[in-house]
């Protein structure tokens, strides 16, 4: 299942050039052209939101999100980069000084190096194991269930452990009670096609929010996992923004627990 994951997220790729053949499936491409071009969406005060649509061979639709937090001193904090042009980087100068350039995950990298090449002053923070599994990326600081003080202030983070293939960090944005996930959990309410109902109805996620079946599989240390669980579930957020599918305005913290994320 990480690997249908690594597909439907264009993760498989050895590096972050959209050109580079994806190493999990040699006929996948990564072709953007065409596509309609990613909007900053303003989801609360110093947070947006960007999509970026990513279609798979054989009709897949699994668009992935990157969103933005205005720290104090109008730094930016970009989590999961999508594509930046020159059209999204005029967008965020208006916002701020783009600083910070995570990548939540060891799946969600895939624009990291293009956007740390045209952003050269940010700092890019990696989770633990990136920098081996790529080391052509620059990464600056390894993230760990403790917030850097970069930011310290204004997220708390937690590192969801016990999954070694994915070495997942979560954050909570304080000001607007926003929980950010990549991975951990999905909510594409409207999936796109058979062949999209297909894929997520395999992986449990078809039409709600939900816990991918993906993690049963790859969570080598479930006690670990399911403390990270009880952590996440323990922070104060009442919004929910995850990398695929719908932005949980509100209510969030109940409709997570609900979802069964304890294995
Ligand atoms: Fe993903």
């Amino acid at each position: 299942m990480i690997f249908l994951l690594e597909e439907f997220c264009r993760h498989g790729f050895d590096n972050d050039n959209p050109a580079a053949p994806c190493y999990r499936w040699p006929s996948c491409t990564s072709d953007q052209k065409g596509r309609p071009m990613a909007e900053l969406v303003s989801l609360a005060e110093d947070l947006w939101a960007a999509e970026h649509p990513v279609r798979m061979p054989g009709g897949v639709r699994m668009d992935t999100r990157m969103t933005v937090v205005r720290l104090p001193g109008e730094k930016l904090w970009i989590h999961s980069p999508i594509p930046i042009d020159d059209t999204l980087a005029a967008a965020l100068a208006k916002l701020g000084t783009v600083s910070y350039l995570v990548a939540p995950n060891l799946y969600h990298n895939l624009f990291l190096g293009r956007a740390s090449e045209r952003f050269p002053e940010a700092r890019v923070f990696a989770p633990p194991g990136l920098r081996e599994k790529i080391p052509s990326l620059r990464i600056d600081e390894v993230l760990s269930g403790e917030a850097p003080a970069a930011w310290a202030g204004v997220f708390e983070q937690r590192h969801v452990a016990g999954a070694p293939q994915m070495e997942e960090v979560v954050f909570l944005h304080r000001p607007t009670k926003t929980l950010v996930v990549s991975d951990l959990v999905f909510n594409i309410e409207r999936p796109e096609g058979l062949a999209t109902k297909l894929v997520l109805t395999m992986m449990g996620t078809r039409g709600k929010l939900a816990r991918s079946r993906m993690w049963t599989f790859i969570t080598k240390d479930k006690a670990a996992w399911n403390a990270s669980v009880r952590e996440v579930l323990a922070l104060d957020f009442d919004r929910l923004i995850m990398a695929h599918g719908e932005v949980v305005a509100e209510g969030a913290k109940d409709r997570v627990r609900a979802v069964g994320l304890y294995l």
